[in-house]
């Protein structure tokens, strides 16, 4: 049987060895609830304590500036319906999107117009990149939040955050990063990207999956959108999910170790690009910051649909942008805001490398890649 090559990292990672090692006693003798004050529980509480305490850390927030959630998806529906429940009277009525953000951010869209505010998208480049200047000219004082990602997770391409970050500051508006991808990948500390809201997520860093974070400055107000018993500060309730936390804290710490992830990405693009008998188009050619780990590109005429099964059956683990629904695939809408047409939407190809990725493996996959699209080109 052919060996498998996983090159999906950002759709998720590995749960490193180092992880399940730290989560495993908090699944087995250890089940003590944090909010009990008995020693079973204070237990647990210190574990969430410790947790907190290192995530908080690896992005230069303060332990109480740290809210645990189950995925980064609920992280940025916390940090924004949150944000625009708390306004809800205030005179700030503007809510501005990228256009190309995760669908997490962008379908929150309906309960902030249900809420009574304004959405407006913000325009994005070929790379799925917002444009900074057309950004800070839409910002001003009747805009509460602007929501802009660390980069992007089907291109890779990094955002440029600095100067919408000073704009926010200038009007009082509130900046909202979602740093899931980057997370990790990118050193982060809040201050200098100059974020009131940031979302991160276990499970892209070799931590469980179920597990998010959202990350409040201090002084911003949300209100909860789940309520009960007081948990996280009373902004979220339920008991907490103390073995998944404590996988999530572990990985912050082992995110640093060495990898082969940047030099295995850089060889199968490297690879690719020799076959020159592939037409292939790249979406971040040189000279776009990209994310490390990510390789992203079309062929013209080859529908990703149909490269992903190849790919499949050659032993090969990617995708595309497209997020299959309801057995229909759609075209990419991070393809689409950055300009391009529906069909050429349905053609990106994503492989993105991650901390179990080699070099060996990049070159096996630039083989057979290589050799699925040459077949399906000629086909
Ligand atoms: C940029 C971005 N934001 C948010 C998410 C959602 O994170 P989670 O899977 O933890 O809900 C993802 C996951 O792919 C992502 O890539």
């Amino acid at each position: 049987m052919t060996s498998r090559i996983y090159l999906d990292h950002a759709a998720t990672t590995p749960v490193r060895p180092e992880v399940e090692a730290a989560m495993t006693p908090w699944l087995r003798r250890e089940y003590g609830n944090p909010s009990s004050t008995h020693a079973e529980g204070r237990r647990a509480k210190d574990a969430l304590d410790m947790a907190r305490e290192r995530v908080a850390e690896s992005i230069g927030a303060l332990f109480g500036e740290i809210t645990f959630t189950s995925s980064g998806t609920e992280a940025a529906n916390l940090g924004i319906v949150g944000l625009a429940l708390n306004q809800i009277s205030g005179p700030r009525r503007r809510i501005l999107i990228g256009a190309a953000e995760h669908h997490c951010v962008l379908h929150t869209q309906k309960t902030l117009e249900k809420l009574g505010y304004q959405i407006e998208h913000l325009q994005v480049d070929p790379h799925a990149r917002v444009h900074v200047e057309q950004a800070r000219e839409k910002i001003d004082d009747s805009v509460l939040l602007v929501a802009v990602m660390h980069a992007n997770n089907e291109t890779g391409a990094i955002q440029e955050l600095g100067p919408i970050a000073e704009r926010c500051r200038e009007t009082g508006a509130h900046l909202m990063v979602d740093a899931v991808q980057t997370y990790g990948q990118l050193p982060i500390q809040v201050d200098e990207v100059g974020a009131d809201l940031l979302t991160i997520s276990a499970h892209k860093i070799g931590g469980p999956k179920g597990v998010g974070a959202l990350y409040l400055r201090g002084g911003v107000l949300i209100d909860p959108l789940i309520s009960g018993g007081g948990q996280e500060r009373e902004v979220r309730g339920g008991t907490e999910n103390v073995a998944g936390v404590v996988g999530f804290g572990e990985a912050v710490t082992r995110v640093h170790q060495p990898s082969e992830k940047q030099a295995a990405r850089d060889l199968f693009v490297a690879g690719l690009k020799g076959q020159a008998a592939l037409p292939i188009v790249w979406t971040c050619p040189d000279g776009v910051d990209v994310l490390p780990g990510h390789a992203h590109f079309r062929v013209p005429g080859l529908r990703a649909e149909t490269a992903l099964i190849a790919f499949d059956r050659a032993g090969i683990a990617c995708s595309s942008g497209a997020a299959c629904s309801s057995g229909s695939v759609e075209p990419s809408h991070v393809l689409l805001a950055s300009g391009l047409s529906a069909d050429e939407a349905n053609e990106g190809l994503r492989f993105t490398f991650g901390w179990t990725s080699t070099q060996a493996e990049a070159k096996e996959a630039v083989q057979r890649v290589g050799d699925v699209l040459q077949k399906l080109y000629t086909a």
